[in-house]
């Protein structure tokens, strides 16, 4: 059994072998914002979770063939367009969303997410000499699911049972799930020399994660893990949420949001909402290319232009830009641009958004400083789920002897900072940031499967 996970921004699959070794499968490199961990050969552990599909090849009648990961994003780049889909996991808590169509053909979420898993599971054949027949897949402990920042559980059981069958699409005959922070959980574990109580926060690109557990030497006779498990909480937001900060404050206003626009009834109302929302939400930046939305963003063409004819001046070009994106499909190179700004700002104090292959040219700089303004709310959110979880668990800050950070978006400085503060830079662990939830998985495979052949 193989150990996946499968990330709202990068996916990874990795088998534990004879004395615990594991291994990961590699994969093709492109130049993505946060780079990878890329070794010399150009390859790296992890794969990126979007889905390409080509303006090209539409033979009539055909569906089209969509490609996953570094083969559908370099295509996406060489060709400059086609549809590309990305942090699909955080479709699978949406009921509303179930299918989308692309050249006429309809594929449903689950479809979507398995062309990802069978890639994945085909490498794992290929390069880990494994059957491809069984894997335990990591999940959330909250999905993303519409725009409420509760729990639903009823919806994340929703979610699983939709990732379930998406990994049987993808022809995994014995499919287990495990939450994900209990997979990092098992990573830290490997290197502990006693038992502690561990808290364990894993901040990826929809979902934040927390698990407070005891782990160590001394509790490996455990027949179940979970015994070990004090309380576990989760937050649906983390990097594609601070992404949307970034493209509320700066790309949006750059794109007419706030400003007037008349009717043809000679009203004055804002450009709607619904427009600037979907370019925050990176899962549904594809989504405005459907006809229906598309449709509404050309009446509001029609009225910008007439707007723009009517007052004899020239038009702000705010809707024409957002049509253009739409339409040549520059979406994924706009949110490419987005968290490469924000990921050089875990590094610098200050950085610059510069995107022009729209009519109108966006061009920002912005600070730090800024940006923990604007991404404060979501960080009191994960301090509130912080404190949830201690009270859960019954247990005060001080009592916990290790924190150990892992996921992309715990390099935002603000992140961990909220931890530094919170239980002492000494207390702090970190790594594995884009693979430890993998290679949790792989090694808590490896023990279902000798607790099963016991
Ligand atoms: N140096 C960095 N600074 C800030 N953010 C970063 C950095 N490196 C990566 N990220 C962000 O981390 C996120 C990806 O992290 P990760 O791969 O752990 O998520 P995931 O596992 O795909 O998502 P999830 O676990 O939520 O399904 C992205 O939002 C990315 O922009
Ligand atoms: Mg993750």
């Amino acid at each position: 059994m193989i150990g996946l996970d499968f990330g709202t921004t990068n996916s990874a699959v990795a088998r534990c072998g004879p004395g615990d070794a594991i291994r990961f499968a590699r994969f093709e490199t492109l130049h993505t914002p946060e780079a990878g961990d890329a070794a010399g050969d150009g390859r790296t552990s992890t794969f990126r979770s979007v889905l390409h599909f080509s303006a090209e090849q539409r033979l009539p009648g055909a569906a089209p063939i969509p490609w996953a990961g570094p083969r559908g994003l370099g295509a996406y780049l060489d060709e400059g367009a086609g549809r590309l889909l990305q942090s699909l996991k955080s479709h699978l808590g949406s009921r509303s969303l179930r299918e989308t169509f692309v050249h006429g053909h309809r594929f449903e979420v689950e479809d979507l997410i398995a062309v990802i898993l069978r890639d994945l599971r085909t490498a794992a054949i290929e390069q880990l000499g494994d059957s491809g027949e069984a894997v335990l897949l990591g999940r959330p402990v909250h999905f993303v699911h519409g725009t409420d920042v509760g729990s639903d559980l009823e919806l994340d059981a929703f979610a699983e049972g939709r990732l379930i069958e998406a990994a049987h699409r993808a022809g995994f005959s014995r499919v287990e799930v495990e939450l994900e922070p209990l997979a990092a959980a098992a990573e830290v574990e490997s290197s502990l020399s006693r038992d502690e109580l561990v808290l364990i926060g894993d901040f990826g690109g929809g979902t934040s994660d927390f698990c407070l557990i005891r782990l160590g030497p001394g509790q490996l006779s455990r027949r179940d893990r979970r015994e070990s498990v004090v309380a576990v909480a989760g937050v649906p937001r983390a990097g594609d949420a601070l992404d949307g900060r970034i493209v509320r404050s700066v790309v949006a206003p750059a794109l007419g949001a706030g400003r007037e626009m008349l009717s043809a009834s000679g009203q004055v109302s804002g450009l709607p909402q619904w427009v600037y929302r979907s370019l925050e939400r990176w899962e549904e930046l594809s989504l405005l290319g459907e006809p229906r939305r598309l449709e509404a963003l050309h009446r509001l063409l029609e009225q910008e232009e007439r707007q723009a004819r009517e007052s004899g001046g020239r038009s702000h070009r705010f809707v024409e830009s957002i049509v253009f994106l739409v339409k040549n499909d520059l979406g994924h190179l706009l949110s490419r641009e987005v968290e490469r700004a924000k990921i050089e700002l875990s590094q610098v104090h200050e950085t610059r958004l510069c995107f022009d292959a729209l009519p109108r040219r966006l061009r920002g700089s912005f600070t730090r400083e800024a940006f923990e303004q604007w991404i404060a709310a979501d960080i009191e959110l994960l301090s509130v789920a912080l404190d949830e979880l201690l009270e859960r668990g019954g247990v005060a800050a001080e009592s916990i002897d290790r924190v150990f950070l892992t996921g992309g978006t715990s390099l935002v400085p603000c992140v961990r900072a909220l931890f530094e503060d919170r239980f002492g830079a000494e207390r702090l662990r970190s790594g594995g940031e884009l693979t430890s939830v993998a290679s949790g998985l792989a090694r808590l495979a490896a023990e279902r499967e000798a607790a099963r052949s016991d």
